[in-house]
């Protein structure tokens, strides 16, 4: 058995309808703007209560967009040190400096005692990861940090498709989210992003940028901007993944209640611990493996027995071109993202690929523990 970490989840009906559809879209000869860029863009707002959706070329373009609407430039903003590299690296490219907080093992994002330290008067923006499709516990504590201190909050929930909390969907907690439909992510279109917000200035000016910052009714120039637009074959791919997110969703959600079961006498282990209402998307089922354990020989193990383990992600001062934003106090960043042990997760996933992985995992561990 070989299992890999991720895989995309096109059953053979969701092709049939997307190829017939792609036959439309050909003989339309409309390739941007149209029909199924808007309904997906209608399926966005309307999962994540929203007024408008924005269909984008990636994720990181509505980061970018998000950020210049928000008039980051010499400023600082503020972003998780467990994030994925554009988060730091669209803030750089928006003229604006990153200032990473640490954040809290119990939910991944920041940790509300680093964040207070961090504010300074040059900040202007947040962006806020939900990383693995799970929205912090903490939120309300975020929002009003966000509130009192007058900040523009972003949320990348490139991860967190339909993930929710209290009833909230990701996307409706801040000023804008962003989602991202790259390959790995729960729903794709190849590649893509969408940005949601309920600001119509911030929806007119992402629509603007994607198009080469023209005005959208004179079609004169008054933006620095870029092809930054979804086309109507990927949107339409969307569009047929989107009505299918539900059913995604509930894979993932059943697939890690077995994964926790199996794990269930494990001493060496922690696992994230949604309360009742929280409702995570389950990009990446993170187990973290104790101090004494040395994860990146798990991992490497893991491999060897041809099953995928990796860690969420390095964390971002640990990249080589962000080694500058190392600093004291972002340790528990660190021990999170280089201790966690990501299971093989994907929609079509089998229980037989799931209890293969817990074991071998459970194996390796002992090993590693010495028991
Ligand atoms: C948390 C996070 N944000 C942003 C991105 C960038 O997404 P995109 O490739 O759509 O720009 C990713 C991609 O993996 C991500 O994981």
């Amino acid at each position: 058995m070989n299992i890999p970490h991720t895989r995309p989840w096109f059953p053979e009906s969701m092709r049939r309808d997307i190829l017939a559809d792609l036959d439309k879209v050909m003989a339309s000869g409309q390739l941007m703007g149209g029909e199924f860029s808007k309904t997906l863009e209608r399926q966005y707002a309307e999962r994540t209560q929203t007024g408008f959706g924005v269909s984008l070329a990636t994720a990181t373009t509505g980061l970018q967009i998000a950020l210049r609407y928000s008039g980051v430039a010499g400023g600082e903003v503020l972003v998780p040190a467990a994030s994925f590299i554009t988060d730091v690296s669209a803030v750089q490219m928006e003229g604006a400096t990153p200032v990473l907080v640490d954040v809290d093992p119990e939910t991944l994002a920041f940790d509300l005692e680093d964040l207070e330290r961090k504010v300074t008067d040059r900040t202007k923006a947040i962006i806020w990861v939900h990383l693995i499709g799970y929205i912090a516990e903490t939120y309300r504590d975020i929002q009003a940090f966000a509130a009192r201190h007058k900040l523009f909050l972003i949320e990348d929930a490139s991860h967190a498709h339909g993930a929710m909390i209290d009833d909230k969907p990701a996307g409706s907690l801040g000023d804008v989210g962003v989602f991202s439909f790259y390959p790995t992510k729960i729903m794709t279109t190849g590649t893509g992003g969408m940005l949601v917000t309920d600001d119509g200035a911030l929806s007119d000016f992402a629509q603007s940028l994607r198009l080469f910052g023209k005005d959208l009714k004179t079609g004169e120039i008054v933006h620095r901007g870029n092809d930054w637009f979804m086309d109507e074959f990927r949107a339409c791919i969307g569009v047929h993944q989107a009505r299918h997110l539900d059913e995604i969703l509930a894979r993932r959600r059943a697939a890690v209640d077995r994964y926790l079961t199996l794990r269930r006498d494990c001493d060496y282990l922690r696992c994230l611990a949604p309360s009742a209402s929280n409702q995570p998307a389950w990009y990446q089922f993170p187990v973290f493996a104790d101090d004494g354990i040395d994860a990146e020989a798990v991992r490497r193990k893991m491999g060897e027995r041809n099953i995928a383990c990796k860690l969420i992600y390095k964390p971002v001062h640990e990249e080589v071109l962000f080694e500058s934003l190392a600093q004291p106090g972002l340790s528990r960043a660190e021990n999170s993202l280089n201790q966690s042990l990501c299971l093989p997760l994907f929609t079509a996933i089998t229980e037989e690929e799931i209890d293969a992985s817990a074991k071998a995992l459970m194996e390796i561990l002992s090993e590693e523990a010495g028991v």
